[in-house]
């Protein structure tokens, strides 16, 4: 089991309470910045983020600056004994820029060159935007490096999009020689080129996917989709070049996002590789909480997911740097939290690794197309409503969970999410066209774990798989020979590994195995996947398993038994009485293949025997039921424990241990109730050794 030393990894050793700080649209109205300073103590804040859209405040005409308004922003926050993040301002620029230097202008991928206007939309190649994001980058650094209040760099702002310009163009060729080593023929042959005719004979044929051009060879696609991860990566490195120069002792962060409604991993960038260029991982979460297409509990588990794979990009705490005191302006329906929710989500948060609730936006703009999203402060500026008294509460709160800060969660349990094979399987034309859904697939093996409060780290093929006792890869549609070789080392080592249906299919050039399964894969789970069916939402069929029946629906795979057990046996159709669950011992360990895509009460049973003969229940001193969830942080010394009730009931909990409440010092014993949407937060010694 790691350990976990405390990490104050945003610099500071206060939870952090604030958000996104927009006084460059209010510099006309002193007595409005005035009023800021002063509600911003009301609202228990200490961080904020600054500067992200403000180049046009700062440089009006190309070379003409005014900085005297952040200095003056600067000095009213470190009065109040604020920080500040302060934003480089890539994410959105000048229409001088633009119109002088058009090149940094995104061309679409139907090749139409774009306008200027809205935001995040330039070209990450241009060499001009990053010459000009270093120029501007450089000054902030200069100016702004040596003040007390300055705590991080936010760079940037949600970084996201492609660009298929020419300089794009020839960047990714570029790309491509030095991955296949100048050799167009080894190329031709990762793509599988002669398919269709698609065979290059010069480099400079290559243009990126299009639907107005070329957009079936899927090896295109996904080094198309890797390069727009490195070109990011490449272009943030260009940005913060300066930053590490001038302030070598300043972290750097930029914002992570997550796609919603259906609460899911950004699919746009694979975040495992831009982690590593961030000292902390930070992330913008906007759940459409009281949505009517699922339960509170439904909706907080696919949080809990996406915390548990932030949080494991760097195996340290992260932080929340954007949601919402109450509603969003650009959900289907944007509904305001309810009384109470407000506190939920924000402890939910820390409770799965945050150090910090931050907020977009401190104050609504009055104009514009945010001008009717959440804020501490509306538009009537009073101090007195609902959500500004409900962020005061959750900023009382987080004055109390300074001990928190820099804690971990250490976990037993690894859920391999892999942004390689989610491409490459929305690609693939075969199986079900729209019932893929990798990433809900993956939060439906979450589940189980999520329900009995035994934390997961949710883990990309960057991470070392040895850390954990039980490794569940559901859905690794591609992995690479290498890959295949490290779960083979995981179980030989006394692992205990699951892996599902469409798993094993391709390797890292989408590429299908020949002959088989991998013959690798074969001896560790003992089995030949031979077929995988793909049903209508309307047909049935049923899996037996321990004696019950369980329904499946979109996948089944029917094995060729090769020295596995058979745990579940298809109930219908022409697999019936065939293998559809199997185990094997494989060296020190224990493989699983689950052939069919089983519902909730399947995964409930099923996990519940693995994590009984693995020991993996946490011994809590609060027992709850399903919905309410128990998470812990934790250091050498404490147990920090959140217990949250994402229902809208009052729930019985029972203290079977003292546990001290860290928000009113009294002691929780017994059973008590949990109000509606209410949380307890205790400290209590460590129990145990995991
Ligand atoms: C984020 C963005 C913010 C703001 C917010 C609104 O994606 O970073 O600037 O637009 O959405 O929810």
């Amino acid at each position: 089991m790691r350990n976990y030393d405390k990490k104050y990894v945003s610099g500071s050793k206060s939870m952090l309470h604030g958000g996104d700080y927009n006084p460059d649209q209010w510099l006309d109205r002193p007595d409005v910045l005035a009023d800021d300073v002063k509600y911003m103590q009301l609202a228990h804040t200490n961080a904020f983020s600054i500067g992200m859209f403000s180049w046009s405040s700062l440089e009006s005409e190309e070379g003409v600056y005014h900085f005297e308004w952040l200095d003056d922003i600067f000095e009213n926050i470190h009065q109040i004994g604020g920080k500040i993040l302060l934003a480089t301002p890539s994410g959105a620029r000048p229409a001088w820029l633009s119109q002088e230097y058009p090149e940094v202008l995104r061309v679409n991928a139907e090749r139409q060159k774009q306008l200027h206007g809205g935001r995040h939309n330039h070209c990450f190649t241009s060499k001009v935007y990053r010459e000009k994001t270093q120029q501007i980058n450089r000054m902030l650094a200069e100016r702004y490096g040596k003040h007390p209040a300055l705590l991080m760099w936010h760079v940037s702002n949600e970084y996201g999009g492609e660009c298929h310009c020419d300089q794009c163009q020839s960047a990714f060729r570029n790309w491509l020689k030095e991955k296949y080593n100048n050799d167009l023929q080894s190329l031709n042959n990762a793509w599988w080129t002669p398919f269709w005719s698609h065979t290059y004979s010069d480099w400079s044929q290559i243009e990126s996917p299009s639907q107005i051009g070329e957009k079936e060879v899927h090896g295109l696609n996904l080094d198309w989709r890797r390069f727009v991860t490195d070109q990011t990566i490449s272009f943030y490195k260009d940005e913060i070049a300066p930053l590490r120069e001038v302030t070598p002792d300043v972290p750097v962060t930029t914002n992570f996002m997550a796609d919603t409604d259906d609460l899911i991993p950004f699919q746009g960038l694979d975040y495992s590789k831009f982690a590593k260029y961030v000292d902390v991982v930070t992330w913008d979460a906007y759940p459409a909480w009281h949505n009517d297409w699922e339960t509170t509990a439904d909706l907080a588990m696919k949080v809990g997911f996406i915390d548990d794979l932030y949080r494991s990009l760097k195996q340290q705490p992260f932080l929340l740097l954007e949601s919402t005191p109450s509603q969003v302006n650009w959900h289907k329906v944007n509904k305001a939290k309810r009384p109470g929710m407000h506190l939920l989500s924000a402890m939910q948060m820390v409770a799965h690794g945050s150090d910090s609730i931050m907020y977009f936006q401190w104050r609504k703009s009055r104009g514009s197309s945010e001008k009717f999203h959440g804020a501490v402060v509306d538009h009537d500026n009073s101090t007195g409503n609902r959500v500004f008294q409900e962020v005061a509460k959750v900023g009382e709160t987080l004055e109390k969970l300074n001990s928190v800060v820099g804690t971990n969660r250490p976990a037993d349990v690894a859920i391999l999410y892999d942004w390689d094979s989610n491409w490459a399987l929305n690609d693939a034309q075969g199986f079900g066209m729209e019932t893929k859904h990798y990433p809900q697939t993956l939060q439906q093996h979450y589940r189980t774990f999520w329900e009995k409060n035994i934390p997961v780290d949710v883990i990309t093929k960057e991470n070392d798989f040895m850390n954990y006792k039980l490794l569940i890869v559901p859905m690794l549609y591609l992995v690479s020979e290498e890959t295949i070789a490290r779960l083979k080392t995981f179980v030989a080592n006394g692992g205990t590994l699951i892996m599902t249906y469409i798993s094993g299919i391709v390797n890292e050039n989408d590429l299908t195995y020949l002959g088989g399964w991998h013959s690798d894969l074969q001896e560790v789970f003992g089995i030949n996947p031979i077929e995988t069916d793909t049903l209508y939402p309307k047909d049935k069929n049923h899996v037996s398993y321990q004696n019950e029946s369980y329904e499946l629906k979109d996948y089944a795979t029917i094995l060729d038994m090769k020295g596995a057990k058979t745990e579940g046996m298809y109930l219908e159709d022409f697999y019936a009485n065939t293998s559809a669950v199997t185990s094997h011992s494989y060296k020190n360990g224990k493989a699983y293949y689950i052939g069919a895509r089983l519902d909730k009460a399947f995964h409930e049973s099923f996990y519940s025997t693995l994590i009984e003969e693995l020991d993996l229940e946490e011994d809590l001193p609060v027992k709850s039921g399903k919905s309410v969830s128990v998470q812990v942080r934790r250091d050498n010394k404490n147990d920090y424990i959140f217990i949250m009730n994402f229902t809208e009931k009052p729930q019985t909990v029972n203290f079977e241990k003292k546990v001290k409440d860290m928000i009113t010092g009294e002691q929780l014993k017994g059973e008590m109730q949990l109000e509606k949407y209410g949380v307890k937060i205790g400290i209590s010694p460590r129990q145990s050794t995991k």
